[in-house]
């Protein structure tokens, strides 16, 4: 049995894009009904609140624009959408001011009340806004408590979105939602649709993000016909901490310790960075020094654990509690002093930065389907500059609802076809009536295995070749697991519906980075590790019952050309 709701706009997904959204929405068009849906709990789930670092914005000279911009379309290997960038940096500033004087955040200062501002990585300028070392916590919960005053907007908790529904035309119409405490389906009906589930790439080995993602919202998307770009583009971070035995292990340090000087030292005590990128160091760009540090440790000279340390301890004691303070815990957590000591970290896997396509209004190809935050991409080309994905979410998640609030005025409620509502329910309750011969956990730690090796930090193309192979065989065989228990409460069958999203999108990853025949920012092929002759994007697109199609197009440079030494650098390691 499937219930029915009726909204003007739903919006899937509750990070700071989702709930940015939903607050624009309303504020702008108090009148419509914004519903808001989220696999964990409001304010609690997702990655937005697992920032630690901070915001990207230009708030006063010799900072400017420009320099954003410019920063941005480097750290990204000039393959970003660059009206896209434009838009962002444009907009982080009065974002900022809005989080502040209209939403209740606070940001540290300077002593006479200006908006401190860090160095981060790859950055001409001190540009990145914070709260300590605990800044996603401040934007969430502001968020939040805006969201749950506000009478125009239903948050539906705990309510995954199984589905993207369409009409006949192909226009997105809602969402096929399922409340996974009852297990019921709810068939959400709505005139604006907007995908902000953020990403997430949990199918690889070791992975920073937070574990309720499955990178659902480009799964649905895919098979809603909505074209993706750069889907090989994934984020490594270089210091995710090594805890082992532990959940702890991939969880993040911040680039903030890299940006006040910390120092990066492979097992033998060498600060390695000066093979790699001797200009920068360690405030290199995250793509180059993840791949330094997988380097060292694939050539031997890594930690005990497999990995590089991380020392800050020379910065000062007092310097590290004061301002490092959330990230000094967590280490003491399981016994290891960050003021005093090294601590142990290595790559893991953060950010896609591929996505949905969308143009300066979050709007996606297909009608009724809008999309923000991780979800969408071109936004950061071939990496991501730390402090852009939290102005990221927030300045799209804003844009894309005041776009919707303003769509949806005279549009009806597209008419979805109860059969179709029925097939989608139908194909995910499967998996609790059959007995299956295949074990869940088994084919997700494949998959993950399968990702880290070959779809990872180094690719080939023969490696990829295989994992595409290897994938879709974990993908067929997903289909004949069978889930023990009935459909409330029940963890693994959504494990079950996370491990076909990240196989899907696995899928993709390696898909287009076989089609990437060169070496660019996040992506680095051994087999092809420079850059190739022509600045392209990946495309893919599925259409109904049909196997997805590859493309690429050439990078439209509506704004800033790259100078020739600029576009070096993105292939320096590993030549
Ligand atoms: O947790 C962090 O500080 C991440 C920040 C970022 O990736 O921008």
């Amino acid at each position: 049995m499937t219930d029915t709701i009726e909204t003007d706009i739903l919006v899937l997904g509750a990070g700071g894009a989702g709930l940015c959204a939903a607050l624009h929405a309303t504020d702008r068009a108090p009148r419509l009904s914004v519903t808001v849906a989220v696999k964990g709990l409001l304010g609690r789930a997702g990655c937005t609140r697992m920032v630690q670092g901070g915001y990207n914005a230009v708030l006063a000279e010799p900072d400017s624009l420009e320099a954003h911009c410019l920063d941005t379309l480097k750290g990204g290997g000039w393959i970003n959408d660059q009206e896209l960038v434009w838009r962002l940096v444009t907009e982080a500033p009065r974002r900022v001011l809005e989080l502040e004087a209209r939403y209740g955040c606070f940001f540290d200062r300077h002593a006479d009340g200006r908006i401190h501002q860090k160095p981060f990585a790859g950055q001409t300028h001190d540009r990145t806004i914070h709260k300590g070392d605990l800044t996603g916590i401040e934007i969430m919960n502001r968020l939040s408590e805006q969201v749950w005053v506000r009478p125009g907007i239903r948050a539906l908790e705990e309510h995954r979105a199984v589905a993207l529904l369409r009409d006949e035309a192909g226009r997105v119409g809602g969402a096929l939602l399922l409340d996974i405490r009852s297990g019921r389906f709810v068939a959400a009906r709505s005139r604006a649709t907007l995908s902000a589930m953020g990403g997430g790439p949990t199918m690889y080995r070791v992975f920073a993000c937070s574990a309720d993602k499955a990178a659902d919202g480009l799964a649905l998307a895919l098979r809603a016909g909505a074209p993706l770009k750069d889907m090989e583009m994934i984020q490594f971070h270089p210091t995710g901490l090594i805890v082992p035995d532990s959940l702890m292990t991939g969880a993040l340090l911040e680039e903030g310790l890299r940006g006040a000087g910390g120092r990066l030292l492979n097992g033998r005590g060498e600060r390695f960075m000066a093979r790699y990128d001797p200009g920068r160091m360690e405030r290199s760009t995250r793509d180059l020094v993840a791949r330094a540090a997988f380097i060292e440790v694939t050539e031997g000279r890594g930690t005990p654990h497999g990995g590089v340390w991380i020392d800050v301890s020379h910065l000062g004691a007092e310097f590290v509690e004061r301002n490092f303070r959330g990230m000094v815990k967590r280490c003491r957590d399981f016994g290891r002093d960050l003021a005093r000591e090294p601590v142990e970290v290595g790559p893991t896997a953060h950010f896609t930065m591929g996505g949905m396509v969308i143009d300066t209004a979050c709007q996606t190809p297909v009608e009724g389907l809008f999309a923000a935050g991780e979800d969408a991409g071109g936004i950061h080309g071939a990496n991501r500059l730390g402090g852009n994905g939290v102005a990221d979410s927030t300045v799209f998640g804003g844009i894309a609802g005041d776009t919707m609030a303003e769509w949806v005025a005279g549009r009806p409620l597209p008419r979805l076809s109860g059969a179709s509502i029925e097939a989608e329910a139908t194909a995910v309750t499967a998996a609790l009536e059959r007995r299956g011969e295949e074990s869940l956990y088994a084919l997700q730690s494949r998959l993950r295995d399968v990702m880290w090796e070959r779809v990872g930090l180094i690719r080939t193309g023969a490696g990829l070749q295989a994992a595409v192979g290897e994938i879709e065989e974990i993908a067929a065989r997903a289909e004949r697991v069978g889930v023990a228990g009935g459909p409330a409460f029940n963890l693994a069958w959504q494990d079950w519906m996370n491990l076909r999203h990240q196989a899907q999108v696995g899928w993709l990853i390696a898909r287009s980075a076989l089609e990437r025949t060169e070496s660019r920012g996040s992506h680095f092929r051994a087999d092809c590790p420079g850059p190739g002759p022509a600045l392209v994007n990946i495309h893919v697109r599925a259409e109904p019952g049909a196997p997805p199609r590859l493309w690429s197009e050439p990078v439209r440079l509506t704004r800033h050309r790259p100078e020739p030494a600029a576009r070096a650098v993105t292939a320096e390691v590993g030549d």
